[in-house]
Order: structure tokens, then sequence, then C-alpha cells
């Protein structure tokens, strides 16, 4: 993972690399370093925790010189400390790196026994020493850089640079993105375009294999491996629902769960059509083309992507009657699913598009010929660029860690691509409804996430009745299975509580062992009526074994649920295909508060990054 930033121009670098490095923080934010080239040397600065605390660091010191790098690190190889931080450095090299080398150890070993001495346990450390070494072979310095590439395995991005900024700074990209832009005082090269300034309008997406020499005065040169390589600038898009800062919210992760009835709403107001008073779903036409005639489709994700890809299973096989597999991406890329192309679709379920494993799956179903859907957040992102076509997620940029906005987008825009490959007969036979009819019930929604927003003071006392217990079982069955999955994610992840997300009719066959006097179980019941009795009787199962039972339910069968809950909520009432999409509110609010009851840094749960590029 990592974020890394690098400018070479005629401004000074310090303030550029700082910002960037605080648009990258979604990366990793164990620590942040930066080197800058000023005149009679490199002056580095590192810190162990995010932007800010070297932000302070550098503060009242002057950097004048324009060539600089910077990086956020999520640790990998080596603790979080100082002296693992980047930039690491060997003789007038510094590096920033993004990404494993996985053969180090040999590496390190090898150099070792040759002399070098290592200061930190990194293995980006392993990377500058080869290069310095080739350097002291006689190798330029960019030819040294070229030189080592071979040896060093895995997937990674680095940035490289001289003490004497007469000498360019050099970019490589092996698997990991890199993006430069420039503009009229100089060019930027970073992981991710948020962490270029508002002047460059127009970038250069690298390529695996791609090394560039970039110069203070603008310059820059695309080498590959062995050739020169000509690349076209494309103009940026910046998202138009950027709306950077927490306004008058306490954390990000409030404010985005607070958006989600507007999302909804410009979501659907954006699918749904309306031609001569008839109401259907409409797609990109690549997305269009791709979901064509497709008889099977196939869907990966990692985490909150994953468990909105079980949801789509559910919605997508009820509603259109075709068969969707959905498998962890870093499972599906290691063992060997069968994939046909006369009759797959590989969807790949991503918020950064940037997940190593989602691209890794999605890569193998291109190069096995399947046609391939990203449903992405990151626009521009490597998923939305190497996909045969791409559904926006429009969700707007998510900062929290704990993706919470972007679950919802996934799941409407999986109900959607239901709703767009089920015949009329279908719908009629399955949901007893017209297309018409569901879409327009669809369209209501929005104004029902808001009520759920407005239930707060409910999940508020149902959160500070979690503060203190160490274990939570969220279950549900039908689409409230996933929604328990994910209930349980976003709980552990920014509150620490162990939580695990069970199918309803599971818990006997284990998890109830764990239920003894006091455990909360919290129960997610669809107004759905083949299963809220099946629910119930579950919820007694471990009522009876000293549960403590919170259920959330519509109001149509809150008599059901709230006589056997010690705490319930009732939501207003919706088609069962929807619910979920409303109760996905209250569980996100229930982690949040939770969290802060727990005086835990929501935005930033230890141990995570916002992106995942590492397998
Ligand atoms: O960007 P992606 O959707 O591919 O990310 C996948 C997971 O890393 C992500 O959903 C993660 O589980 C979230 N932190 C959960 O809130």
């Amino acid at each position: 993972m990592c974020g890394i930033i690098g400018y070479a121009g005629l401004s000074p670098a310090l303030p550029y690399l700082l910002k960037g490095l605080e648009q990258l923080e979604y990366r990793g934010y164990d620590s942040a370093g930066v080197a800058v080239m000023d005149g009679g040397g490199a002056r580095v600065v590192k810190s162990v925790g995010s932007t800010s605390r070297l932000k302070e660091k550098v503060s009242g010191q002057t950097f004048t010189g324009g060539l600089g790098i910077g990086h956020t690190r999520w640790a990998t190889h080596g603790g979080v400390s100082e002296e693992n931080a980047h930039p690491q450095s060997a003789g007038p090299l510094y590096i920033v790196h993004n990404g494993i080398v996985e053969n180090e150890r040999v590496l390190r070993e090898e150099l070792q026994s040759r002399g070098a001495v290592f200061f930190s346990e990194t293995d980006t450390e392993t990377i500058v020493h080869l290069v310095h070494r080739a350097m002291e072979e006689g190798k330029s310095f960019p030819e040294s850089v070229r030189s080592v590439l071979p040896l060093l395995e895995g997937a990674y991005s680095f940035l490289m640079a001289h003490a004497d900024p007469a000498e360019p700074l050099v970019a490589v990209h092996r698997g990991a993105p890199l993006l430069l832009g420039s503009c009229s005082h100089g060019v930027f090269v970073a992981s991710d375009m948020t962490a270029f300034p508002g002047e460059v309008h127009s970038m250069i997406p690298l390529e695996v294999d791609d090394m560039v020499l970039i110069r203070c005065d603008g310059r820059f040169e695309i080498l590959s491996l062995d050739d020169r390589r000509e690349r076209k600038p494309e103009p940026i898009r910046r998202n138009p629902y950027a709306v950077h800062g927490k306004g008058e919210f306490s954390h990000y992760m409030f404010k985005e769960i607070c958006e989600q009835p507007a999302m909804l709403d410009r979501i659907l107001a954006s699918r749904i059509r309306r031609e001569e008073e008839r109401l259907s779903v409409c797609f990109s036409p690549d997305a269009e083309k791709v979901l064509s005639g497709v008889r099977r489709i196939r869907i990966v994700g990692c985490g909150t992507s994953y468990h909105a890809g079980l949801f789509g299973k559910y919605r997508i096989e009820s509603l259109a009657g075709i068969p969707v597999e959905v498998d962890i991406a870093s499972e599906f890329r290691y063992r060997d699913p069968v994939l046909d192309p006369a009759s797959d679709l590989l969807v790949a379920l991503t918020q950064s598009g940037e997940t190593a494993d989602t691209l890794a799956a999605l890569r193998m179903a291109r190069d096995a010929g399947v046609p391939t859907l990203a449903l992405v957040n990151a626009e521009g992102s490597t998923a939305a660029r190497e996909a045969d076509a791409t559904i926006l997620l429009d969700a707007g940029p998510e900062f929290g860690v704990a993706a919470t906005k972007t679950f919802l987008s996934q799941i409407a825009l999986l109900t959607l691509i239901g709703l767009y490959l089920a015949s009329d007969d279908r719908l009629r036979e399955r949901e007893g409804k017209s297309r018409e009819e569901i879409l327009s019930d669809f369209l209501k929604i929005p104004a029902l996430l808001d009520k759920a927003l407005s239930l707060s003071a409910g999940v508020i006392d149902i959160a500070r009745s979690l503060g203190e217990v160490s274990t939570v079982l969220f279950m549900g069955r039908g689409g409230d299975f996933p929604l328990a999955l994910e209930g349980a994610l976003k709980l552990k992840e920014i509150s620490y509580i162990h939580a695990e997300g069970y199918a309803g009719g599971e818990l006997k066959h284990g998890p109830l062992a764990l239920v003894e006097k006091g455990t909360p179980v919290i129960s997610l019941l669809s107004p759905d009526e083949k299963l809220i009795l099946k629910m119930v009787s579950n919820m007694k199962e471990t009522l009876s074994r000293g549960a403590f039972l919170i259920s959330i339910g519509s109001e149509r069968h809150q008599e059901e649920f709230s006589s056997v809950s010690s705490m319930s909520l009732a939501l207003p009432d919706c088609p069962p295909l929807f619910f979920p999409l409303v109760s996905a509110v209250p569980l996100q609010l229930m982690a949040y508060h939770t969290a802060c009851f727990r005086g835990l840094d929501v935005d930033r749960p230890r141990n995570l990054a916002k992106s995942v590029t590492v397998e």
C-alpha cells in the first residue's frame, strides 16, 4: 500500500509534497516522510503517525529545493518506527516505495555479505542499496536504476532522487499505480491523481515497466525496460461531488453516512429512465453491451465490496434468474476457477479501483477471454481503465476508512443490475409487481434513508449498550445475511470489538456455543413473510441461552420482534427487496457511535488503510 509523491519543478517542492501526502493518507498513515534536494544536499524529515505530525516537524524550517519525494506508509516490512519510515537512503540516493519486494530477504543477505549496512527492516532499503552499488560500479544514476529492476520480484512502484538536483527524479512502475501530471511550473508523479494540485489538468497513467526521468525544467522522458515509450496525456476529470473537509461533522464517516439519501437519489435519477411515462433501468452503452446475453455472473471483491457482492447474488439470482457466483478476490486468484468466455461476465466490485487482489482477479478473467465489468467509485482508477466496461458508484469521495456510502451504492447498483436483466414476466412472478411499480418503489427509498437517519437516538442507546462488550453476533437471512456480515465488519474495524455475522439458520451449527448471559445478538429482519418467523425462532434460540437481543426490523413486524428483544429499532416499512438498503444505515451508525463511545479514531482505525494495494 503506501502513498508516494514526487515533484520536480521551479517552485519549492515541500508544500506540494505535504499537501499531496495528506490526500494520499487513505493508503496508510503509520508514518510519513519527505526528502527535498535543497542545493547543498538532501534534507530528510520523517515522523511516526500521519502527515500532520510531519508538518509540525518541518514547520518553521525553510526548504527551497524544487525536487523532492514524499511517502505515507502502511507498514509491511518492519514495525511502525521512524527508522522504517520512508524515504530510505544509501549514499546520495533517496527512495520512496509502494508495494512489496518479495525476494527482499535474499537480496538483503547478499548485499550485507558484500558490506552494505542497513538501517531499517524495510524491503525498500534493498532497492536503494542495489542502485547505489550499481552506481559505484560506474553506471549513471538512471542506468543503475534500470539495471536493478530485473532483480526485484513483486509488484511495486518507487521514486528515487539523487542528492544532486541536476540529476533527474526517477519514477518506476512495476505493478503499483503511478500517475504523471504536469503543469506550468513542474511535473508531479504520484500514486493517485488526488495528490496533484488543482493546476494539473492532464495526466499520464504510467504502465507496468515504465521508467520515467523527470527534470526540474519540466522535461520528462518515459522509457520502458528496453525502449522509449510515447504516452498521450488524458484530461483529469475532478469529481463534481468532491466536497472536501468534514464541514460541521465530527468525522468523515458520519458525514458519509449522512450523505447517503442524496447519493441514492442521484444514483437512481441517473439510472432509472422515464420514457413516455415508462420507467426502465439504463447503464452506459459499454456496460449494457457486456450485460447483454450474460448467462453466468462471477462477482469478485474484498471486505465490504465482497459483502456487497454476496448481496448482489441474492438479488440478481432472484430477480433475473441468472446464476451468480461470488468470490473473495484473493481466493479467486489462487484457485482454479472454471471460467467460460461464452457465458460468463466477471464483475469486479471495488470502491478504490486499486485493490491488488481484485485487480488480479479481473486480469485473470480478461486473460481467459471473459468480459469484465468494474463497479468502481474512483474514476480513472486501474480497475476502471482495465475493465471492458465500468459502472461508476457515483458515491463521491469516501475518506473514512470504513466503507459506508460506497457499500450502499454497490448494493443499490447490483439491485438495479438485477432489475435490468430481469424479464417482465419473472418480475411479476417473483415480486408480484410490474417493473414500473418496482422502480417507483425504489425511487422512494432515499426518503426512507432519511427517516432511518432520524432514528439516531435509538441507535445511540444501542451503541451505548455495546460500549463495554467483548463479542457481538449479527444474524440475518436472505439479503439480510450479507448485511449481518457487513454490520459485523463495520463494528470490528472501527470499534475493535470482536463481531461475527451469520446466516440466521447457521447459529445452532456452532456459533451458538458463544452465546452466554448478556452476549449481544443483533438480528436483522427484512419484512419478508417467508423469513420473518424463521428469524424470530432463531432469536428465541439465542434468548434461551441468555443473549441480549437487539433487533432491527420494519414497523410492520415490530410486534413480533420487539416482544422478544431487549432493544429494538423499527424502521419505516418498504418492500423486502429494498429493506437492507434502509437497515444498512442504523448498522453503520451503530458501529460509528460505539467507536465514538470508546474514544477511538473512527476515520483511521488502527492497522488499516483505505486502499489495499498489496495482496
Ligand atoms: O476499494 P475496495 O472496495 O476494493 O476495498 C475493499 C476493502 O479493502 C474494503 O471494503 C474494506 O473492507 C473496508 N475498509 C471496509 O469498511
